[in-house]
């Protein structure tokens, strides 16, 4: 089983680039479904979510050359199936951002309901409610565990849609359906992640009429076809924001290349509130924790542009070792606490009240200890805290890091983190 293992590794420092962001990668990788011509998508991670991502589309026909790093060609001249693949869709839940293009392309998607996970339960009720919005069936097999959605004779045909949470992928799920539907569509109380602008801008490349996207309210006219693109991904705002955390954790000083600062915006406030020091500059973003006295400040995660809740425990790993205590509130995931036991092992003595408010104690030593990671943000967050703990600390269940940040042990190698990663994949 593979591990990785950190030891105390004293201030990093040096400069590290971010790669493109798997939030967006996977949505735009599923909208190449909408159209049989060739879309290119630049930036792309090596991730396993990514490779995941690309089995699935290849099972419904799409053909796709990754020969080149970091580019992927792909186009669909036909859909040869529209079932997703159970084993994949349990693997990654962001399998289903494939209904709504799958919808729109070829009238029918079938997929597997996605397992909930260690965050939370998961549900796709606002993703299908905008499915039916726009005309569609939905039948749910509970007793096979499957959905499938179907279109009606006359196609999709735009609506207003409501959701009751500005849920990321059920904005994009819909967002993709409405390109082909007829009439327009508005998306009312949608989410306003980068990542949402981001395959709004490949969709218009594709010849999409997508307006204020980015907004709470996304207004869409339907077109007859869309054609193939070239698209950069954005950077990984959430990678940004762990190595923004990795200086500060560890006192050290970053220079982070190739990210967006208005993509980061709550979690640099966050980290001045820490008496962190943040300088925007032309070639990156600067992160400066040496020789200053840290304090705790309070978290609340929220939709964008809220502080978002992929930070919250690496934030929270971070709040263990500054002088002060903190309060860290979880609204958008209803299970994302898993990580306070295992910080716990490490001497965090972390507090829950419930599955939505944790207090952090602070000015904490942390000691290495066997821990897991418990989700692909929470691994880390383990990483984090080992890079300050006394001793070694070793991480099991590292497949989630793997899932969502590209080369993390040797970007923090890098900076001089003494870290190394164990046993065969
Ligand atoms: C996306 O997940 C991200 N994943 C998550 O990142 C991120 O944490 C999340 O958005 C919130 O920002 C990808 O983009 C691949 P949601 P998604 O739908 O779309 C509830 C990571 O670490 N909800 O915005 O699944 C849901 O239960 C991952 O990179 C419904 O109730 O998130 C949750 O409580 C983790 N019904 C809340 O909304 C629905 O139909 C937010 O979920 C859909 C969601």
């Amino acid at each position: 089983m593979a591990k990785i293992l950190v030891n105390n590794s004293g201030p990093l420092h040096g400069e590290v680039k971010v790669s493109g962001a798997k939030n967006s990668v996977l949505p735009l990788l599923a909208a190449t479904i909408l159209t049989d011509k060739l879309c290119v998508i630049e930036d792309v991670p090596n991730l396993a979510d990514v490779s995941v991502m690309k089995e699935i589309l290849k099972k419904y026909g799409a053909k796709i050359d990754d020969s080149e790093d970091g580019v992927i060609k792909i186009n669909t001249p036909e859909i040869i199936s529209c079932v997703g693949d159970k084993d994949l869709v349990q693997e990654m839940r962001a399998s289903i951002f494939t209904m709504g293009p799958m919808l729109a392309r070829y009238g029918k998607t079938v997929m597997p309901l996605p397992g909930g996970c260690t965050i939370g339960k998961r549900p796709i009720d606002l993703h299908l409610k905008g499915f039916r919005a726009l005309g569609a069936k939905v039948t749910e097999d509970r007793e096979n565990e499957l959905v499938t959605v179907e279109v009606g004779p006359e196609g999709l045909k735009g609506d207003a849609i409501y959701l009751d949470f500005p849920s990321v992928g059920a904005t994009e799920n819909i967002l993709m359906a409405a390109t082909l539907a007829k009439g327009t569509t508005i998306i009312e109380n949608a989410a306003k992640e980068p990542e949402i602008i981001d395959l709004a801008n490949q969709l218009n490349k594709m010849g999409a009429k997508i307006k204020s996207a980015g907004t709470d309210m996304i207004r869409i006219e339907g077109v007859e076809k869309l054609s193939g693109c070239v698209h950069e991904a954005i950077p990984d705002r959430i990678e940004t924001g762990t190595f923004l955390l990795a200086a500060a954790i560890t006192r050290g000083d970053i220079l982070i290349k190739n990210a967006i600062p208005g993509h980061v915006r709550p979690i640099m406030a966050k980290l001045k509130e820490c008496n962190v020091d943040i300088d925007v500059r032309p070639e990156g973003i600067y992160v400066d924790a040496r020789d200053r006295e840290l304090v705790a400040t309070d978290l609340k995660t929220l939709p964008y542009p809220g502080l978002p809740t992929d930070i919250q425990s690496p934030f929270m790993a971070f709040l263990t070792t500054v002088k002060g205590s903190s309060v860290v509130r979880e609204t958008v995931f209803e299970n994302r606490f898993m990580h306070v036991v295992e910080l716990n092992r490490m001497g965090a003595d972390i507090t829950t009240e419930n599955s939505r408010e944790a207090r952090v104690p602070g000015g904490k030593k942390l000691h290495g200890a066997k821990v897991r990671a418990t989700d692909l943000r929470a691994g880390a967050a383990m990483v984090l805290a080992g890079l300050v703990a006394s001793g070694t600390t070793e991480i099991s269940e590292i497949f989630h890091i793997e899932r969502g940040y590209e080369d993390f042990v040797g970007k923090l190698k890098s900076l001089g983190a003494d870290i190394m990663r164990t046993g065969e994949n």
